[in-house]
Order: C-alpha cells, then structure tokens, then sequence
C-alpha cells in the first residue's frame, strides 16, 4: 500500500512510499482509506516540525472497515467511518492522557492507504456524506463544533463571529445558521465574504481594509458585542476579539493563524467578565454529538478543491498560499 512518509521538515520531503498491509491484532480494525482533509496544523508539522520523524501526517481522514480483529464488536467490515484526532478521548472531560495519541502527530496519521487502528478510535459518518465530506469532520469540524455548541453553547438569539474564512471558521459559520444564531463573517477577500453571505452570515467585515473589526463588530451590533468569538487568528487578532466580544461573552481560542504570541490588554479580559476558553479539537463522544446534528440538518461541509492521493504535496501548497474557503481534501 501507498503511505505518505515525512523523514525531514519541508513540503519537498514527504515521500509517497510502499508499506505492507496492515492486519489487526485482538481489538484493532483495518480501514481501507477513501478520502483525507487538510488542517492548518498539518501543514505546520509539515513545514515547521515538533513531531517526531518519520511522521505519517495528517489527522483526518475517512473510509472503509474491512477487517476486524479478535474482540470486536463495536464496528464491523464495510462500514464507513472517521477515525477520532485524539484516539484515545472517549468521553467526558480532556485529561493529559487523552491528548496522548494525535493523529498525524504523537501517531501515525491518515496519509496511509489502509490504516490500523483501535477499534475505540473511529466513528460512524453520518450517511448523507461522501468520503471527502466525512474526511472534514474529525479536527476542522469537531473543533467548530465544540466551540459553539459545547464550551460556549449559543442558541437562536446568539452572534457569533467568525475570523477568516478557512476549515474551522466555515464550520462554525455553518453551526452557527444552523441553530438560527446570527453570524458576523470577516476575512481578507471580499469575493470570500460573498460566499460567506451565500451561506447565511448576517454581516461581513474586510478585516484587510476594516482594521478595526473589533470595533466595527461592536458597531454592526449596536454596541452589545458578540456572545462568542471563534478565534483562529491569535497573534494579530485576540486584542480585536476582546473589543468584539459583548460584557459576560466568550472567546474560545483554537488557532495561531497570525503567530503564537499576544500581548492583550488584560483590564478588557475583566473588565468585560469574558471568558476566554482554550480548546483542542473534542472528544468521541463530542463527535457523536456533531453528527447527530449533522445528520439532522443534512448538513453538508464546504469542499473547496480535491486532490489526487499522489497531489499531497500541491494539496499542502495550496493550503500555504490561504486561497481556499472552507476544506482542501485529498480522494485515494
Ligand atoms: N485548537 C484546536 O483544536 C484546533 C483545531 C483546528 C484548527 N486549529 C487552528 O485553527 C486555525 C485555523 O485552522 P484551519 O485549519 O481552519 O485553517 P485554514 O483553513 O488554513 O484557514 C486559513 C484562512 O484563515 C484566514 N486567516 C489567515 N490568517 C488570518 C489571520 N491572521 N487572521 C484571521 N484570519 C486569518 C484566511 O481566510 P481569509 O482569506 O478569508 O481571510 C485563510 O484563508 C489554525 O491556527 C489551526 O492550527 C486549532
């Protein structure tokens, strides 16, 4: 089988490379893969290291059981399934040891035409998903999905605001129509706020020619704020969110688009009584919430352009140059 192997930091040294077929001991399954999608911090692994090598990449991922091992019971050959970013957060709160084993990170990712995996460690995709769809699910989707409707739960009388247009931050702008709650899109492209707005996002913003979004959103919303912000830009953007966010709201912190570090005016972060919440993607049992909503709305994730198994490399540069709205997939 093909698998997809980084030995050295840089998009050139992933090599696509011939490995056995794996075959599952007591309590492991086989998936046959049919689809991967792209996240931001893949391309960080990729491009920047802080994992170890040889790293097959990437967390997400969906396709096809198609044999079990000894003890199984949970899944059975031929279906379809997502294996879970954290393999081993089954429930209830995040705890060290859950964040132990990261697909595509402290263990080998998606990247792999037939993976091994605990049959703990998958999930059943909602069946109105192709496998490209279901492929955007378990970092992107679940992370969106555990901002808005875990950590900060919002309803119909909400506003939430979503920064850029990328994997995480569509998801939650589709999360958010889909509950009824209001939703202030903002990103660098006006072509890409129109499609946001094709989407259901209530007000836009340029944060390009409208550098003071924070303001602007305080504005749009009559000076009461946003009741939760989904911050994915960090370094230039979290001092804006804490202008944008309204007295008692929250600022869930998922992402470092614009850098890791932020001095931010800590008398704002009181002042306001907002909550600032750091997460890292979500459990399986979050998951199997996200897809029982999905599955009810019929929700079909944002696919912007699909690679060819063998375009790993095209499909990672294309993530680079943040053209994109919504998910980058790769078909196997
Ligand atoms: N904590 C977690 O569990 C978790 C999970 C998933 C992702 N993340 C993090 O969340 C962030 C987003 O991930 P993703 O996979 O959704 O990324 P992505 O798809 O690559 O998003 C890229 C888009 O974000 C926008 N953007 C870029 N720089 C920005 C900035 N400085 N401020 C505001 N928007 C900016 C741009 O949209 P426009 O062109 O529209 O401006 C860009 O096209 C990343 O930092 C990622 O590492 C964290």
């Amino acid at each position: 089988m093909r698998v997809w192997e980084l030995n050295a930091v840089g998009i050139d040294n992933l090599k696509l490379v011939e490995k056995p077929a794996p075959k599952p001991g007591p309590g492991q399954i086989a998936v046959a893969m049919k689809a991967a999608s792209l996240n931001y911090r893949d391309l960080l692994h990729v491009t920047m290291g802080g994992t170890p090598l040889p790293l097959i990449p990437f967390s997400d991922g969906a396709g096809v059981v198609e044999a079990i091992g000894s003890g199984v019971t949970r899944v059975k050959a031929g279906d379809r399934v997502c294996p879970t970013f954290f393999q081993s957060w089954i429930g209830g709160p995040i705890t060290a040891e859950a964040r132990n084993l990261a697909l595509g990170g402290s263990v080998p990712g998606v990247l792999q035409e037939k993976m091994l995996l605990d049959a703990e460690g998958v999930i059943a995709v909602p069946d109105h998903l192709s496998f490209e769809e279901a492929a955007t699910l378990p970092c992107a989707g679940l992370t969106a999905w555990r901002a808005i409707a875990v950590e900060a739960p919002i309803d119909a009388k909400s506003t939430v605001l979503v920064q850029g247009t990328g994997g995480v931050s569509i998801f939650a702008l589709q999360f958010a129509k889909a509950i009824g709650a209001k939703v202030i899109a903002t990103s660098s492209s006006d072509e890409k706020l129109e499609r946001a707005k094709k989407l259901g996002a209530d007000y836009l913003i340029n944060y390009k020619t409208t550098p003071e979004w924070g303001k602007k959103a305080l504005e749009l919303t009559n000076g009461r704020g946003a009741d939760v912000i989904v911050e994915v830009g960090g370094e230039n953007t979290l001092g804006k969110s804490l202008e944008a966010v309204r007295v008692g709201g929250s600022i869930v912190v998922i992402g470092v688009l614009g850098g890791f570090t932020n001095n931010i005016f800590i008398p704002a972060l009181f002042g306001k009584n907002a909550r600032m919440i750091g997460i890292s993607v979500g459990s399986r049992e979050q998951f199997a919430g996200m897809n029982k909503a999905i599955g009810g709305w019929k929700l079909k994730p944002v696919i912007d352009r699909t690679f060819a198994f063998d375009r790993v490399p095209d499909a990672l540069r294309a993530m680079q140059a943040a053209g994109h709205f919504g998910k980058i997939c790769v078909s196997y």
